[in-house]
Formats: C-alpha cells, structure tokens, sequence
C-alpha cells in the first residue's frame, strides 16, 4: 500500500450543494460502467461517486428505464451516481438535466470528451471542443435548469495547447460548472499516447471548483503521482475500475486482496449482467468486459478469445470455470493491449 495515498482519498469533497466522502470516482464508460456494474461496485462495498454510461440528452427526458439500455440504474444508488449526458443543442440538454434532477440523482455530468466518430458527426462530445462558445452556453443552460450539481469530462481539445483546457476550465466554472473531471489528451488520440497530466496541474491552479484527474491511473503509486504531481482534488477511474473493481475499496486500506478476487468478479458480474439485460445487450456487455478481465492475466488473450464467441451465458460460465481451475497467473500490471 502506498502510505501518503489514504490521507488524500479518504476525505470529503463539496461539489456544488453535495458532498462526498472519497475523492475516487468511477469515470463515465459507456458498455462497461452499466447498473449490473455498479452493483457489483456497491457489493464490493464501495459507496464512492460514480459516473453512468453517456446518455442522449434528446432521448433522455422520455426514456423508459425499464427499456433504456443506457438510463438503467437501481434506486440504491441514485444518490451517488451522476448521469451523463451528451448532445448539441443548449436547451435540449438542460430538459436533460430537469429529468436527471427529478429522479433524484447526485446530479448531471456534461459530455465534452467522446470522440467517437458517430458523437461527433452530430457536433457533440469533443466536437463542441471546437466551438466551446456553445460547450459554454450549454453548461450555462443547464446550470440554470436545475439545482443539482452540474459536472463536466473534458479532453485538451483538438491540438496539443495548454492553454485551451485551461482557459475553456474557467469559462465552464464561470457558467456555472461545480466541478471538472479532466482527461488530458487531444481528441483525436483516443487512449494511445500518455496523457500530459501537467496540464491537469494547470487546470486545477486555473479554477476554483474541484478538478479530477483522468487518464492511465493503473495502480496505486500511479494515483498518488497524479494526485501529488497536479494538485488534483480527486481522480475518476475509467479502465482499471473495471479489470479490477475492488480497486475502489482496496487502494489506501491494508487489507489483503483474497486470491479467488478475480474469479468471483467474473462470475457474479455474469450473474448480474444476466439479471439486468437482455442476452442481446447483456452478452454484448459481458464480452466487452472480457477483454479488461483478460488484462490481468499472463494468457489472458485465449480467454478473451473464447469468451468472444460464446453463444450464451452457459458458454461464459463453463470458459471461466475452465480457466480459472487452472490458476492463471495474475500479472501485477494489467496487459494494455487488452485495456483499449
Ligand atoms: C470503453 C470505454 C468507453 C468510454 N465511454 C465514455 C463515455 O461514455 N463518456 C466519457 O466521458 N468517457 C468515456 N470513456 C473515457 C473514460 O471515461 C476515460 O476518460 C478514459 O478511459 C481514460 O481513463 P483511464 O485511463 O482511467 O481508463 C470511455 C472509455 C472507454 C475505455
């Protein structure tokens, strides 16, 4: 255990009207941070913030969450999850928020990093990068709609300047923003090259609001170096949240990791994965999980590669029983060709 890091992530933070009592958050991952997900998270015993799958801000306000695929949560953990949602159009995404307030959720993240071609074809995620006049004006519509805290996840932009996050981190807090979550590295590199985390540093002494750090945290000397080298008030977990969701209970407790962690989160994911979707969306789910599962191991790939094709729940079940009676050897980092 690294010494310093439970005196930084074991205390309270306000964001905007709330508080919270960690300061790791689980970042917003769309297919891997789903209810079955976070339900593994909760019985974990993890209670740390946690951001939803993107949501389309034009769907959301009629969304059925019995149907939804993304807008899906247990009454359990309403008060500690933060919908995210992603669109263009500045009053569009404030009905969003209306919604997102009424059901009594901590409160609404606004998407200004997804730079999936599809999101920004229709000028939204990291495309409003490019025209942060209207990123503002959203976070102001929004900040005027509701009074719960409004959140941001953004990225350095389109090119490589460190002055853009910093000057569009204060126009957002100036709109109305309670707190950023930051990924520092330009939007057209989707997670290949390191992110520039001074530039987290040079947000964070920009901005009154709390900044949490995003991007390549894997382990728990990599989070205190974060934290300590930038200041930031907290850090979102995105990818090693999922290969390893104790991570969120573990880092900064003394407590030993028992040894069968990795199967029995495995299995009892499966088990809640198939509660909560249908096998069409569950199994599309499930399998892209396998591939952060994987990560861990020394021979992860033929377990991913089995899982992959299965046809059914059974099949998982039946590959991971196989696999995990032969005492994969965990490797102490996970692998990162599987962590894209
Ligand atoms: C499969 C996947 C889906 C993601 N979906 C979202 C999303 O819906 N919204 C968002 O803001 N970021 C999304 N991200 C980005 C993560 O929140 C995070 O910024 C990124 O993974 C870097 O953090 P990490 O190195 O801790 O994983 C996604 C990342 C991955 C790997």
């Amino acid at each position: 255990m690294t010494s310093k890091l439970p005196e930084l992530i074991n205390k309270p933070l306000i964001i905007g009207s709330k508080k919270i009592e960690n300061r790791l958050i689980l970042a917003p991952m769309t297919y891997l941070g789903h209810v079955a997900f976070r339900e593994l998270l909760d019985e974990s015993g993890s209670r740390n913030l946690m951001f939803s799958e993107m949501c389309s801000a034009g769907r959301l306000p009629h969304e059925n969450r019995r149907t939804s695929g993304y807008f899906k949560w247990r009454d359990q953990e309403t008060r500690r999850l933060i919908i995210q949602i992603v669109g263009s159009d500045p009053d569009r995404m404030a009905l969003a928020a209306q919604r997102i307030e009424t059901e009594g959720f901590f409160g609404v993240d606004i998407n200004l990093g997804c730079s999936a071609k599809g999101i920004c074809r229709h000028q939204q995620g990291a495309a409003l990068l490019k025209s942060p006049q209207i990123a503002v004006e959203i976070v102001r519509k929004v900040r005027r709609a509701v009074q719960c805290p409004v959140t941001v996840k953004f990225r350095t932009g389109w090119q490589d300047d460190s002055q853009f996050p910093v000057s569009l981190a204060v126009r957002l807090q100036d709109a109305g923003a309670d707190a950023l979550t930051f990924h520092p590295r330009v939007a057209p590199d989707r997670r290949a090259r390191h992110p520039k985390w001074e530039y987290i540093g040079l947000v964070k002494q920009a901005v009154r609001i709390p900044v949490f750090g995003n991007g390549n945290v894997f382990d728990e000397h990599d989070c205190l170096k974060m934290m300590e080298s930038t200041d930031c008030d907290g850090v979102a977990l995105g990818r090693i949240a999922i290969a390893r969701p104790w991570v969120f209970t573990q880092w900064g407790s003394d407590d030993p990791s028992p040894d069968d962690l990795h199967r029995r989160t495995a299995m009892r994911l499966l088990t809640l994965t198939e509660k909560h979707f249908d096998p069409l969306k569950g199994l599309r789910r499930y399998k892209r999980y396998a591939s952060y599962l994987a990560a861990n191991f020394a021979f992860g790939n033929s377990l991913f590669n089995k899982i992959r094709i299965a046809a059914d729940y059974e099949q998982i079940e039946a590959i991971l029983t196989a696999f995990f009676d032969t005492n994969p050897a965990v490797l102490k980092r996970p692998n990162m060709h599987f962590m894209r």
